[in-house]
C-alpha cells in the first residue's frame, strides 16, 4: 500500500500505522517519530526542528521536504509506505505531488481519521511512548496500558510523556492542525483520493482501511 494517513494529533495515526504495517509490511514514515529521532541525536536537524516541536508549531516545510525524499528513497519503501504526519500544509501536499511524480510513484488513497475533539484531548494527555528512539511504541494509560507500569512492553526502557504534551502545546497544535492540516482534506477529496473513517476502535479503522484499499 501507498497511503497517506491524515487526523488531528491524537486521532491514532501512528497507533493505526503500526497496525497496518502489520499487514502488508509497508514502510511506516512517521515525520514525528524522525524528527524526535534528530533531536534526540542532537544532529543539525534537530536542534532546529526542537523549539518549534516543544511549542506545537509546524517545523518549516524546507527542512521536511529534504527529509521526505531521502526516506523515500530507502529500499524498504518498494513495498510500499504510510505516511503518518504528512504532508502538514498544502504547500509540502503540492510538493508531495511533484516528489511523486519524479520517482514515478502512485498514491493508493488518503486515509482521513475523523475523531472528536474531546476524544482527541482526552487520548494525547493519557498517552505514553517509549523512550527508546528505535522502539517509540504507543501506549495509554487508560486505554492500552503497558504490561508493567512505565515499562515499555516491546524493549523494556521507560515509557514518556512527550516534551509536546504539555496543555499548552497539546491546544497550540490543534490550532494548527485546524488552521495549516485541515484544508489537506478538501484538497484530497478534489483529486477523488479521500477516505473519511469516523470509526473510534483502531481495529475497525484498520478493517475499514484495508477493504478501501481493496
Ligand atoms: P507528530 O508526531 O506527527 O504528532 P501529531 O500529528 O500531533 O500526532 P500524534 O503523534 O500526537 O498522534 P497520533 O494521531 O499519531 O495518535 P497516536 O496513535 O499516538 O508530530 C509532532 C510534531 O512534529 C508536530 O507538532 C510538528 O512540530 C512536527 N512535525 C511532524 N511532522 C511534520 C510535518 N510534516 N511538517 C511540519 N512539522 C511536522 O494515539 C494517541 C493516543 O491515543 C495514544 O495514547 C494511543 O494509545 C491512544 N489511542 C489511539 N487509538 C486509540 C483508540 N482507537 N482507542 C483508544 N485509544 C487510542
Amino acid at each position: 500500500m501507498r497511503i497517506i494517513l491524515l487526523g488531528p494529533p491524537g486521532a491514532g495515526k501512528g497507533t493505526v500505522s503500526g497496525k497496518l504495517k502489520q499487514h502488508d509490511n509497508a514502510a511506516h514514515i512517521s515525520t514525528g517519530d524522525i524528527l524526535r529521532n534528530a533531536v534526540k541525536a542532537g544532529t543539525a536537524l534537530g536542534k532546529e526542528a526542537k523549539a518549534y516541536m516543544d511549542r506545537g508549531d509546524l517545523v518549516p516545510d524546507s527542512l521536511i521536504m529534504g527529509m521526505v525524499e531521502e526516506r523515500l528513497k530507502e529500499p524498504d519503501c518498494r513495498i510500499g509506505f504510510i505516511f503518518d504526519g504528512f504532508p502538514r500544509t498544502i504547500p509540502q501536499a503540492e510538493m508531495l505531488d511533484k516528489l511523486l511524480a519524479k520517482l514515478d510513484i502512485k498514491l493508493d488513497a488518503v486515509i482521513n481519521l475523523d475523531i472528536p475533539k474531546q476524544v482527541v484531548l482526552d487520548r494525547l494527555t493519557t498517552r505514553r511512548t517509549c523512550s527508546n528512539a528505535a522502539c517509540q511504541a504507543i501506549y495509554n494509560v487508560k486505554s492500552m496500558p503497558t504490561k508493567v507500569e512505565g515499562i515499555c512492553d516491546k524493549c523494556g526502557q521507560p515509557v514518556i510523556q512527550r516534551s509536546d504534551e504539555t496543555e499548552e502545546a497539546i491546544l497550540n497544535r490543534l490550532e494548527t492542525y485546524n488552521r495549516q492540516t485541515s484544508p489537506l482534506i478538501d484538497y484530497y477529496d478534489q483529486k477523488g483520493m479521500l477516505r473519511s473513517i469516523a470509526s473510534l476502535s483502531s481495529e475497525d479503522v484498520v478493517k475499514e482501511a484495508i477493504a478501501a484499499l481493496s
